[in-house]
């Protein structure tokens, strides 16, 4: 379809209610009014709620939120909500909690809630007095970061520790400070950007430079969930393919994604598939769990696994995960998005820490499944299943009828949609339709 050619210089857009921006991106985009109804309907977001957390709201985009079962962690059974639009991602959990299930699920652990707040000083003369005289402060930074959440202070958190460097840049040598804040059940973004841009003009004045950013890192690497498990070799074989190659093959895949970063994208990818469906699921910010887990893999100069696999000494195949999990219980979507509180509440989890040590579990599971696949049977084979249902639906199949089509499109080996419209039209035409 050729549009005429419309400005998108929608004066006062931003004031305008929901509707009537509906109204007005429907007649510059020639949207139908099916697309219009569809788009009208917020489903279970309250369109007041959803216009108050992001700008220019006329929708929503509502994803699957399924759940993970057969977990245990730490001892604990839990039902773990995931929202992804990916099929096999949810099974892929399942499947990998029931096979450690007996042999006691996965174990976690957390080095701590700490964040980390970045302040830039550029045009320093002296940088590397600057950075001492910054570090002599330590007392009046400490007093200035709690000053600026005295309730994060009342709950145990706050300020914990200064870090001063010169980084040699481009631009010259930067004075970058590191105010490392304990944020408690808060992501603790909002926390540490204030600490940080409340300390830049001293730090301004002590120094005699200039701040530019003032910013937390995403590297959230004082704060890493850990999770580990033990698949026995006797609960990952199966008729066609016996445990001890199913775990030597996961092994040599996971030596892969070690040596090679074209393969740990690959293999992160999937580790994320879990971690930011759980992220997603509980309102925390998906972008910022990622950005960390990619940027941990490449802490070592070349980007890498972040999971590592090895055979214990009875035989059996272990897992260990460790990645940055900034993820809280208060504030942003996770307080105010309904969908967010009832998946917590599924969890059961009382602390920002137990939610991230769920996560890294999950992580963990999803990494295997995606290991155990590729190393036996391929990725095609479980995965094409629920995707013949998308071709199905995509060809036009309602009802009863997609589970038909999927099933005729996957005994073909052939999942296309030119498949399914023809199997489609083949199941009407056996029905007299
Ligand atoms: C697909 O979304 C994820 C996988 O590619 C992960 C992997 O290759 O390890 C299957």
């Amino acid at each position: 379809m050729t549009l005429p050619n419309r400005s998108s210089r929608l004066s006062g857009f931003h004031r305008q209610s929901p509707p009537d921006r509906l109204a007005a991106v429907a007649a510059f985009a020639g949207l139908d009014a099916a697309t219009v109804g569809h788009l009208a309907d917020f489903g279970n977001l309250d369109p007041h709620l959803a216009d108050r957390l992001i700008e220019n709201v006329i929708g929503t985009m509502n994803v699957p939120v399924g759940i993970a079962t057969n977990l245990k962690v730490d001892g604990r059974d839990v039902l773990v909500p995931m929202a992804t639009e990916e099929s096999s991602v949810v099974a892929a959990v399942c499947n990998a909690a029931r096979q450690c299930y007996d042999a006691g699920g996965i174990v976690t652990s957390m080095s701590g809630p700490l964040m980390i707040a970045q302040v830039q000083l550029v045009q320093v003369r002296d940088p590397h007095s600057a950075r001492v005289k910054i570090l002599e402060k330590r007392e009046e930074v400490k007093a200035a970061c709690d000053a600026c959440d005295p309730v994060l202070v009342s709950l145990g958190g706050g300020f914990r520790d200064l870090e001063v460097r010169v980084l040699d840049t481009l631009g010259g040598p930067m004075v970058i400070t590191h105010l490392i804040v304990d944020t408690r059940d808060a992501m603790g973004a909002n926390a540490v950007n204030s600490m940080a841009e409340r300390l830049a003009p001293r730090f301004e004045a002590w120094t005699g430079g200039k701040v530019y950013l003032r910013i937390l890192s995403n590297l959230a690497d004082r704060r890493v969930a850990r999770a580990r498990a033990v698949w026995p070799v006797d609960a990952i074989g199966g008729p066609a393919i016996g445990g001890l190659e199913v775990r030597d093959g996961m092994i040599s895949a996971y030596q892969f994604a070690e040596a090679d970063p074209y393969r740990a994208a690959t293999h992160n990818k999937g580790i994320m598939n879990g971690v930011s469906a759980v992220v997603l699921a509980t309102g925390n910010d998906t972008r910022a769990v990622e950005a960390g887990a990619h940027a941990y893999a490449a802490r070592g100069g070349r980007y890498t696994s972040l999971s590592r696999w090895e055979v214990t000494a009875d035989g059996d195949l272990a897992g260990v995960l460790e990645l940055p999990m900034a993820v809280g219980l208060i504030g942003g979507a996770t307080k105010l998005h309904p969908t967010a509180r009832a998946c917590l509440a599924i969890l059961g989890v009382g602390t920002a820490e137990e939610l991230a040590r769920v996560i890294a579990a999950v992580g963990l599971a999803q990494n295997f499944s995606a290991l155990k696949a590729l190393a036996t049977t391929g990725i095609q084979k479980g995965h094409m299943a629920l995707h013949a249902q998308n071709i199905a639906l995509m060809a036009g199949a309602v009802g009863e009828e997609v589970d038909a089509v999927a099933r005729a499109l996957v005994a073909r080996g052939e999942v296309r949609v030119d498949v399914a419209a023809e199997e489609l039209g083949r199941l009407r035409g056996r029905r007299g339709d």
